[in-house]
């Protein structure tokens, strides 16, 4: 007989984990399929093990400052790859064991296998050669993605990887390309750098981390120039040739050709959507050309009693909004009506030194959106606690909604890069979110001495007073 369930979510990553647990505490009864491991690429070959290897990088950077606060070590500090790649495993190992014991914790049914989806909300599970159907009044695709690769970089797991590849080295390498000035690649440049290598950033725009505000792209730009790494934007990466342990990497940049040797290039041009991984046959799942689930406001899929979630879907590919999604997949199935994600909303960091982090409208997009806005911008040079723990690098900008005289009212959005920013944008967040006016937030109280404060202190100047300038 097939076995039924109120959910059956295909995909155990965040979108998917998030839903099955949220979904069991609320009393349905889940199943879950995946064919790699619970807590899929975020646990396994992202979030979790890249910023795990930031942190190696950020300690480092300490220890090599030590010597300004006094404390004399011997000898330059030596970087130790695997016992940094020991420690992210055991990171690893042990998330993953507290998942899978939180959703048997919950009666969760894991079923290890490929899950097609077919009519009537039926899945067959395929492993090893046997198959099982399974039934769903509900069903939840959250295939997530995969990283994407460019003409002429076939990925070799030796001189040219992705991210899958990149986070499992064992060496440090010499010399780096690395292609993407995103997310991935500015945090994975960023990382070398700091591990000792020589990075070559290759950007096809004309600015790094595209979708931030200008005033924080130029930030990181600057501080990574500071850094020694080589960022190229505007350019067209165009082959590489080489062998196993060294290669050159061709690029053109506005008609000028220009080549580099290397040991190690990494690609980090984006992920694809697992759109089609799910079977689907049959069913009226609209898959589109750039491999995304099709999904209305409230992620329901053209197929009667079928979702979709997380990166497989057309929004922020974050573990934070699969979660979100999976979270609000769960109260649709209950009828609890609940409130809309904005993807323009969502909070962002990247743990590149300097971090960056924010939430909402950038300054160009407010304006193009209509907004007559205001800004201010703080920088962390003036901040006690940036200056106490020696980082004053970076700022925080808040762009808000002007009146006709030119009165800033709304928060529309908040940008920062500096020091543990990713840590500060919460109240930040919410701010946005909950559409806050600056006059509201100017009137809490910012614990001093702290980071925070300059988020305090850029807002206050909004009020059309301020404190430190
Ligand atoms: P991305 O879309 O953020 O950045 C890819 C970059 O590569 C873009 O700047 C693009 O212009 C550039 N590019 C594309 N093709 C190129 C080419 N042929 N030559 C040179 N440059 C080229 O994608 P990324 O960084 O790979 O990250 C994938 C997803 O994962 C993104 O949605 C990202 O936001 C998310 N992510 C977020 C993180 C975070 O928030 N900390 C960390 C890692 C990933």
């Amino acid at each position: 007989m097939t076995k039924n369930y109120d959910l059956v979510v295909i995909g155990g990553g965040p979108a998917g984990y998030a839903a099955a647990l949220y979904g069991s505490a609320a009393g349905l009864k889940v199943a879950i399929i995946e064919e790699n491991k619970i807590g899929g690429t975020c646990l396994h070959v992202g979030c979790i093990p890249a910023k795990e290897l930031l942190e190696t990088a950020s300690v480092l950077r300490s220890v090599r400052q030590a010597k300004d606060f006094g404390i004399e070590t011997s000898q330059e500090p030596v970087v130790n790859l695997s016992i940094s790649q020991n420690r992210k495993q055991t990171i690893i190992d042990q998330l993953f064991t507290g998942l899978n014991s939180l959703l048997a914790g919950r009666e969760v049914t894991i079923y290890s296998g490929t899950g097609l989806l077919g009519p009537d909300r039926k899945i067959e599970i395929q492993q090893n050669g046997e198959t099982e159907i399974i039934q769903g009044t509900n069903v939840l695709l959250a295939t997530g993605s995969t990283p994407r690769t460019i003409q002429g970089f076939e990925i070799d797991g030796k001189t040219v990887m992705t991210s899958d590849e990149f986070l499992s080295i064992e060496e440090i390498p010499d010399r780096v390309a690395v292609i993407g000035g995103g997310a991935i690649g500015c945090e994975f440049a960023s990382l070398l750098n700091d591990l000792g290598s020589s990075v070559t950033l290759l950007e096809s725009l004309d600015e790094i981390l595209p979708g931030c505000d200008k005033d924080v792209s130029t930030a990181v730009r600057r501080s990574f120039i500071k850094k020694g790494i080589d960022i190229q934007t505007g350019v067209q990466v165009e082959g590489h040739e080489g062998d196993t342990e060294k290669t050159t990497v061709s690029w053109s940049d506005k008609g000028e050709a220009n080549q580099r040797e290397v040991d190690l290039v990494v690609v980090a041009v984006g992920r694809k959507p697992n759109g089609h991984t799910a079977g689907l046959q049959d069913t009226e799942v609209v898959v589109d050309e750039k491999g995304f689930i099709e999904v209305d406001e409230k992620l329901r899929t053209k197929e009667q009693g079928v979702w979709a979630a997380g990166d497989v879907i057309n929004t922020p590919q974050l573990a934070h909004v699969g979660f979100a999604e999976g979270i609000f997949v769960v109260k649709e199935i209950l009828e609890e009506s609940p409130v809309e994600i904005d993807p323009s909303t969502v909070p962002w960091c990247i743990y590149c030194d300097p971090e960056v982090a924010f939430a909402g409208l950038t300054e160009e997009s407010a304006k193009a959106a209509g907004y007559k806005v205001t800004i201010s911008k703080h920088r962390y040079s003036g901040n006690g606690r940036a200056m106490i723990i020696g980082e004053t690098e970076g700022l925080v900008k808040v762009v808000a909604e002007a009146d006709e005289s030119g009165k800033a009212g709304r928060i529309l959005g908040v940008h920062m890069a500096g020091p543990l920013v990713t840590e500060q944008l919460g109240q930040a967040y919410l701010a946005v979110n909950l559409e806050a006016t600056v006059d509201e937030v100017a009137n809490h109280i910012q614990a001093h001495p702290t980071l925070s404060e300059l988020f305090g202190e850029t807002v206050m100047s909004l009020t059309g007073r301020s404190l430190h300038g």
